[in-house]
């Protein structure tokens, strides 16, 4: 997986992505990273990035001038058309099928962290940058967003993530069928008087699966019914 992320604090960037997960997938080569820092691209002596917006209102807005000039740069280092993606909270709500679409996706990745009020609309137009938003609610910039989509995708990499762990097990994955996981203990057995439920350490693995198939649906219904509604799990209706 290639991806740029083009960014106003390459610093924060960079700290996370060479940390955990992110940091052993570029290591291993699996993704390869860069970090653009629109600041290098402003206008002037300041090197201006943005201006108060046009018809007045509070907030700046990022000028097309530097964007334009950071996208074509990271695409130009990408070597092929790319897959432009804005963070937004007015975008396509980002969940686990669109994280399996970016891992599969043979395009370069470029993601534009916006900041302040948000980006002349020209950048989103004129570019074709896809908004794609964290949820419902509003951060400072779009460098953590960033980062989640790259994170969420980057360890669907085959070979990313360790050899004991498997991404086709997590909830929200296709095979999950939309149940959330069981809970799950390790040692102690005992601890602070708190048992570990007797299945587990029984060795019979049909029953152990049948009681963590029961509490998967139990941990369902009471923590996100909403993933239920369409018969999930093939039991509820
Ligand atoms: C302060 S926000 C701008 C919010 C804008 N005034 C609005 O109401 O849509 C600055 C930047 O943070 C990022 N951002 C904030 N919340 C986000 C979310 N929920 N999902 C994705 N990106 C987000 C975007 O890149 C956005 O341009």
């Amino acid at each position: 997986m290639k991806a740029d992320i083009i960014t106003l604090f390459p610093d924060m960037v960079a700290t996370v992505a060479a940390t955990s997960m992110l940091g052993r997938a570029q290591e291993a080569a699996l993704l390869d990273l860069s970090v653009t820092d629109l600041r290098e691209f402003g206008l002037g002596g300041y090197r201006r990035v943005d201006d108060s917006p046009y018809g007045g209102g509070p907030g700046m807005v990022f000028r097309p001038e530097p964007v334009y000039a950071a996208v074509e740069t990271a695409t130009n280092r990408a070597g092929a058309p790319c897959r432009l993606l804005m963070p937004s909270p007015q975008g396509r709500v980002f969940d686990q099928p669109m994280a399996e679409e970016l891992a599969a996706e043979a395009r370069p990745l470029v993601f534009l962290c916006g900041h302040y009020e948000g980006v002349d609309q020209r950048i989103l137009d004129g570019l074709g940058f896809e908004e794609v938003s964290v949820g419902d609610y509003v951060l400072t910039g779009g460098e953590l967003p960033a980062l989640i989509m790259l994170d969420a995708a980057a360890r669907l990499i085959p070979g990313v993530l360790g050899n004991d762990a498997s991404p086709e097990e997590d909830c929200f994955s296709a095979a999950a069928a939309g149940i959330l996981k069981f809970p799950q203990y390790t040692r102690p057995a005992e601890f602070r008087g708190m048992g570990v439920p007797q299945v587990l350490l029984s060795g019979h693995h049909r029953e152990i699966e049948a009681w963590r198939r029961e509490q998967a649906l139990a941990a369902t219904r009471s923590k996100r019914p909403d993933l239920l509604v369409d018969g999930a799990g093939g039991e509820e209706g």
